[in-house]
């Protein structure tokens, strides 16, 4: 299995993300690390360990970490996720605490301690990881590529040209994609294909057991929140993207191109550039996300939900 650390902000679709995370024999996650995003970091943490008990995995270890992001306030997405940042199902109360050493911290202790390269996974502002580079630029050789949700090619869901991930912290973002490491960009214009219709969620429901029904239920608050701000009449559900490409890579189609994020403009911070057509003359960067095999992606979350309820 490919071996992970996994960096988010629960969140429905992040929890969503981990539960793939565990119920695949294709990943090896050896940790959690929390960021502020869709609530608070305080929240995010407590979720993530929630999803865990749910899952019946307390065994993961979980790292908080940034409250905040490297420049400006936090940008927190309560209006999609409400206001403890999964709102909808009953969830089970942590059966572990967090470790007792921050995120950045366990980021790079794992790194350094893991016999092979690690993949890292970034489905929340990439805060975290931007510091755990800046300040130590050595564990880079530690990490086989970093996978993160956030952008698009297209336009924004925060601002008119910002995705809710890059604009909650675009320095950050700016620190990774100018790190020369190998990155792969799983971005709005790809998530907004991976909807939970009516049948998929009917799907979770069906399940016999708590899992199934706590995504089900994740999904009706997801689904409301989308509705009304969006008017979708059914919810991306975005960051199990970066985990179904680890797992099946050709589930995905990905364009090799230069993407910057800006970091300055008036009206634009937060919007990424990625450019397709290579206008801008740039060595490209990263691998970008395009299109997605949405039945082959459902049939792989479901699959795994089923797993990890079953245990
Ligand atoms: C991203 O922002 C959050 O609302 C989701 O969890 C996802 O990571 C989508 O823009
Ligand atoms: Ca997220």
């Amino acid at each position: 299995p490919i071996p992970v650390l996994l960096d988010c902000d629960p969140g429905h679709d992040d929890a969503i993300a981990i539960l793939l995370a565990l119920g695949s024999p294709h990943i090896d996650l050896l940790g959690i690390t929390t960021t502020f995003g869709n609530c608070p970091v305080e929240k995010a943490t407590y979720n993530a360990q929630r999803i865990l008990a749910l899952a019946k995995r307390p065994d993961v270890p979980v790292a908080a970490g940034a409250a905040g992001p490297l420049a400006g306030t936090a940008h927190i997405g309560d209006f999609i996720h409400g206001a403890t940042g999964i709102d909808g199902p009953d969830l089970p109360e942590p059966l572990a605490p967090p470790v007792s050493v921050g995120a950045v911290e366990f980021l790079r202790t794992s790194l350094l301690a893991a016999p092979d390269p690690v993949t890292v996974v970034a489905i929340g502002p990439i805060t975290n990881v931007a510091v755990l580079l800046r300040d130590h630029p050595e564990v880079g050789s530690r990490i086989a590529e970093i996978v993160f949700m956030g952008g698009s090619t297209d336009r924004g869901n925060t601002t008119p040209a910002a995705e809710f991930n890059a604009y909650a912290d675009p320095d950050a973002l700016d620190i990774v994609l100018t790190s020369g490491l190998p990155i792969r960009m799983v971005g709005l214009n790809l998530t907004h294909q991976a909807l939970a219709t009516p049948d998929v969620v009917a799907r979770m429901q069906a399940m016999d057991h708590p899992v199934g029904r706590a995504c089900a239920d994740l999904m009706g608050f997801f689904g409301g929140t989308y509705s009304d701000v969006f008017d979708f009449a059914a919810p991306p559900v975005h960051d199990p993207c970066t985990i179904a490409a680890l797992i099946d890579p050709g589930l995905i189609t990905w364009h090799k191109s230069f993407v910057a994020v800006e970091t300055d403009g008036r009206w634009t911070r937060g919007a990424t550039v990625v450019d397709l057509h290579d206008r801008l003359d740039e060595p490209p960067n990263a691998l970008v996300g395009i299109t997605l095999d949405v039945e082959a992606y459902w049939g792989l979350v479901l699959g795994a939900l089923e797993q990890v309820g079953s245990r």
